[in-house]
């Protein structure tokens, strides 16, 4: 596996093999990887060869955020890559990414305004102009990324979209632990006491799914019903995810930032649910902030 400092040499690597009519899956991280980037790994295997990239992007923090504490394994990751068959890695230092002078950035589209553009602010900036430039030094086919963080995936689109970006942009499902959480670096933050609360997330979800499928149509009533469960107050759910001692109620999520039912293409809020939507939630255990999210396909 080869692995690249500099984006003109990625450049030239993706160019010689696109040149010669092969298909190029990215697969954009930030390393620490777990098992939801294998599976775009996986994912992108479809693909003649596969390029993923390990950059910690600091424009998409802000500055109350956890850059400096950001999980870094580059070993293991490196390790971990080579083992799922990747070709190429690209770990640019922050000096080649934002050299002394950088002033352009790129404006997100309008999918990036609700729900985490107003939970992090200038957030989404730094995501569209880091995937950009990913996306200039590995002009790849195709390239994975996870519905997990459903708005962005649904930004990078609109961005590809409206610049013209000859890349084609490949959603992938959720991976989660076998209780129902959803994979995140972030995880390891918790401890066993949040890791049981954060539970409540996917729980929430699968709740507010399963009234949605039982006929509930009333947006107002399914966001209650996810907000009930996030903070505890749902009994049933609170007692799948109890005290490891019992089933003492739990203590619910410690800040609700957003539980809404929104448009699965704009992420704007609906009056009906009359088209595709998403449940999505963000919001913090302890000082760990966790998203989350479920399509409602409407049929
Ligand atoms: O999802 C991530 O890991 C990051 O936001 C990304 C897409 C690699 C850009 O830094």
């Amino acid at each position: 596996m080869e692995v690249i400092h500099s984006p003109d040499d990625a450049r030239r690597y993706v160019w010689s093999l696109r040149s010669q009519g092969r298909t190029v899956g990215l697969v954009p991280t930030m390393g620490a990887l777990h098992e939801g980037h294998l599976s775009l790994v996986k994912a992108a295997g479809t693909c003649d060869s596969t390029v993923a990239t390990i950059f910690v992007n600091p424009t998409q923090f802000r500055p109350d955020e956890d850059l400096d504490k950001y999980p870094r394994s580059l070993d293991e990751d490196l390790e971990q890559l080579k083992n799922a068959g990747v070709k190429a890695v690209f770990v640019p230092d922050q000096e080649r990414m934002y050299p002394e002078g950088f002033s352009s950035y790129v404006e997100p589209p309008e999918v990036a305004k609700p729900l985490e553009g107003i939970c992090r602010p200038g957030h989404f900036r730094g995501v569209t102009t880091v995937v950009l430039k990913l996306l200039q030094a590995i002009p790849a086919s195709h390239a994975y990324f996870g519905k997990k963080d459903y708005q962005q995936w649904r930004v990078i689109e609109a961005m590809v979209r409206d610049l013209n970006v000859g890349t084609k942009i490949i959603g992938c499902p959720t991976l989660r632990e076998s209780d129902g959480l959803a994979l995140s670096s972030r995880n390891r933050y918790l401890d066993p006491e949040q890791r049981r609360r954060a539970l409540l997330l996917s729980k929430a979800l699968s709740k507010t799914e399963a009234e949605f499928r039982a006929g509930e149509t009333q947006i107002e009533e399914l966001q209650q019903c996810m907000r009930r469960t996030l903070l505890g107050l749902d009994n049933a759910a609170a007692a799948t995810v109890g005290s490891e001692h019992g089933s003492t109620p739990i203590q619910g999520m410690d800040k609700i930032d957003y539980a809404a039912i929104v448009a699965a293409d704009t992420l704007t809020t609906l009056s009906s649910l009359d088209r595709p939507a998403v449940a999505v939630i963000a919001g913090y255990i302890g000082k760990t902030r966790l998203i989350d999210n479920r399509e409602l396909n409407i049929s």
